[in-house]
Formats: C-alpha cells, sequence, structure tokens
C-alpha cells in the first residue's frame, strides 16, 4: 500500500513509520510514498529527504478557506497515488469532506488513551486528573476531533511527581511502536472500518 504521511513538526512518529516500513522483515505492507507538512523548515522534513521520500509543504496561510487547502492536500495525495494517510502530528483539523473522502484509510496518534483527554494537551490532562496510566491511542479518523474507531492503543505509567515534558516523551515511545502496527494491520488487510464505524477483524 502506497502511504502519504501529514505532519507539522519534529516528526519522530514520521520517523517510526519510515524505520519500520524500510525494514522488510517487519512486514509493514505500506511504503511511504509523501510527506507533507504545513509547515516549512521543520525536522520532520529533514527526516523524510534523508529517507529519499519526497516531500511537499502546503501552509494553510497560502490558502483562503480550510476547505480550499483540504482540497490542495487531498489533491497531492491522489495525484501521489496515496491508499493510506497518516497523521502524524499534523496540527490542523481537518474538513469534513477530506475526513470522508479518505473514510477507512485516514489513521491518527493521539498521545492519550481515547476516550480520555481529547484534544490539545492531553498528556496535562491526564496529569491534573491524577491518573495512573495514560498511554497513546491510534485509531480511523472521523469528523469529531480525536473520535474514531481504535486501532492499538499502548498503556504507559504515570509516575510520582510526573511532569508534562516526561510524560510527553513516554507516551512517544509507545506511539513508535503502535503507529506502525496499526498501519501494518490496515496495509496487510487484517481489519477494515466496518459501515457501524466500528473495526471489523478480518
Ligand atoms: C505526538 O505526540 C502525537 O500524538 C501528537 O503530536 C505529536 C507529534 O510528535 N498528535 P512528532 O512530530 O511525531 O514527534
Amino acid at each position: 500500500k502506497r502511504v502519504g504521511v501529514l505532519i507539522s513538526g519534529s516528526g519522530t512518529n514520521l520517523q517510526a513509520l519510515i524505520d519500520a516500513t524500510q525494514d522488510p522483515s517487519r512486514r509493514i505492507g505500506a511504503e511511504i510514498v509523501l510527506v507533507i507538512s504545513n509547515n516549512a523548515g521543520v525536522e520532520g522534513l529533514t527526516r523524510a529527504q534523508r529517507a529519499n521520500i519526497p516531500t511537499k509543504v502546503l501552509s494553510h496561510k497560502d490558502y483562503p478557506s480550510r476547505q480550499a487547502f483540504d482540497a490542495s492536500l487531498h489533491a497531492s495525495l491522489v495525484s501521489a497515488g496515496v491508499d493510506i494517510v497518516c497523521l502524524a502530528g499534523f496540527m490542523r483539523i481537518l474538513t469534513g469532506e477530506f475526513v470522508k473522502g479518505w473514510r477507512g484509510r485516514l489513521l491518527n496518534v493521539h498521545p492519550a488513551l481515547l476516550p480520555s483527554f481529547k484534544g490539545t494537551h492531553a498528556q496535562r490532562q491526564a496529569i491534573e486528573a491524577g491518573a495512573r496510566v495514560s498511554g497513546c491511542t491510534v485509531h480511523f479518523v472521523e469528523e469529531a476531533v480525536d473520535a474514531g474507531a481504535i486501532i492499538v492503543q499502548e498503556v504507559v505509567p504515570i509516575e510520582a511527581n510526573d511532569t508534562v515534558d516526561a510524560l510527553t516523551e513516554r507516551i512517544k515511545l509507545a506511539e513508535h511502536k503502535a503507529f506502525p502496527r496499526a498501519l501494518q494491520l490496515l496495509a496487510t488487510g487484517k481489519i477494515e472500518l466496518g459501515d457501524d464505524n466500528r473495526i471489523k477483524w478480518l
């Protein structure tokens, strides 16, 4: 399967996806054919270039509306022959139209155990709630933010006197395992998104 990855920043999840897909022994069943960032000059773009993966910068600021920006994203992905889109720290909310167009083929990673702690600052929310564990979730994207059928979750402990930074790093390590596994499940046909918006295990 041909994968497009959308990023906005450091791209450590992108790096995990690159490493996994470029290692034939891991049998992910997918290759990354395009990386798009809405920010120029970010570390994630350097990671893609180092791996000889084509990159594109599409700045949302160059478009009059969310619809116009998403239409341009969509066109770039289609013209690269992308089958599956991974959101790896992509900090823009996508329109319902875009999400519908990639239904069952659009994955996101969130730094908490959904449905707990949706939205931004999920790590701080978990600490402030006094939770003793948090983790990450890879899920199919639905129109509502951080909603959609859950594919893979990984749990990490929250330590006594934990800091947001330390928890963020611990969760990222979990994401780097979970995201390639979720991609593999979809790319190798082990799962699909059912008509009832639940995971169908095949
Ligand atoms: C990750 O923690 C992800 O859960 C969130 O954004 C972060 C991206 O980090 N959506 P990176 O750019 O992959 O390092």
